[in-house]
């Protein structure tokens, strides 16, 4: 009596279990065949200027999107560690994988780095480790000259107190070049108190148009006094 109860009950178990599984809707074979795995390993420079207000990600585009179809955020990692990061079941549409800086609307506004991607063969792809600056020249021209569009006033062939802001040219009309409007250079590389620009931008009356809240976020005004310290690398 007792023994026929105890194989009831096991059996009983067993079809519980079995029941449990079948009720899976999604089992994992499927899941594995839907798409191939990207994985990439990087290694970043410049950590000082690591971007903390924006999300900073690795993700995945379609073709002319600036919205990620899927992404994973990068954290900061210590000085000299591998980032490395995997995303798995890659979306058909997937055309360039990007490490790059989002905005709250999650479109992406600065790329570190870009590849295209064709996942159409199915074979995993695995992007060998990179070096990343994250404090290249070409972030301050975008995410301040530019973002910021100082470049509207800062134009054409004279500008706003002879300054242009415009890509390829903003670099040479800093560094080391005279102010015209102080006894400070506009840039002295490797020395923020000597540089003017950064006064225009923190203090009011340095100059008679204000240009102190121009730059609304902190961490780019941060990042352009790490690139002064750091002596201006192009
Ligand atoms: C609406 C127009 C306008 C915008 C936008 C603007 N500026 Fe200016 N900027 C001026 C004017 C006008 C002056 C000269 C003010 C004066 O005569 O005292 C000036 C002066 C400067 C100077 C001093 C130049 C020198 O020779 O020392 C710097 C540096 C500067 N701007 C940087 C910027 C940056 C960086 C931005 C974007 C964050 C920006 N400006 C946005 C109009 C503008």
């Amino acid at each position: 009596m007792k023994k026929a109860y105890l194989v009831g009950s096991i059996i009983a178990m067993l079809l519980s279990s079995i029941a449990c599984d079948s009720g899976d809707i999604r089992p994992k074979e499927v899941t594995d065949e839907q798409g191939c795995t990207l994985e990439a390993h990087f290694r970043l420079t410049n950590t000082e200027a690591f971007p903390i207000d924006y999300n900073f990600v690795f993700g995945v585009f379609a073709a002319e999107s600036n919205t990620p179809l899927v992404s994973v955020n990068i954290l900061r990692p210590n000085d000299g560690q591998v980032v490395t990061v995997r995303l798995e079941n890659m979306p058909e549409e997937a055309a360039t994988a990007k490490l790059c800086l989002l905005n709250s609307g999650r479109q992406s506004i600065y790329s570190f780095f870009e590849q295209t991607v064709d996942i159409s063969s199915g074979n995993d792809i695995l992007i060998p480790e990179t070096i990343i600056d994250i404090l290249p020249y070409d972030r301050i021209q975008k995410l301040i000259f530019q973002q910021y569009n100082c470049v509207s006033c800062h134009q054409g062939t004279s500008g706003a107190a002879e300054l242009l802001l415009t890509e390829g040219v903003s670099y040479h009309q800093l560094a080391n070049v005279p102010s015209t409007r102080s006894d400070k250079a506009r840039v002295t590389p490797g020395n923020p108190e000597e540089s003017f620009l950064l006064d225009v931008l923190t203090q009011t009356n340095s100059v008679k148009y204000p240009h102190t809240g121009l730059v609304t976020r902190s961490e780019d005004l941060t990042m352009l006094r790490i690139w002064i310290e750091k002596g201006c690398p192009q």
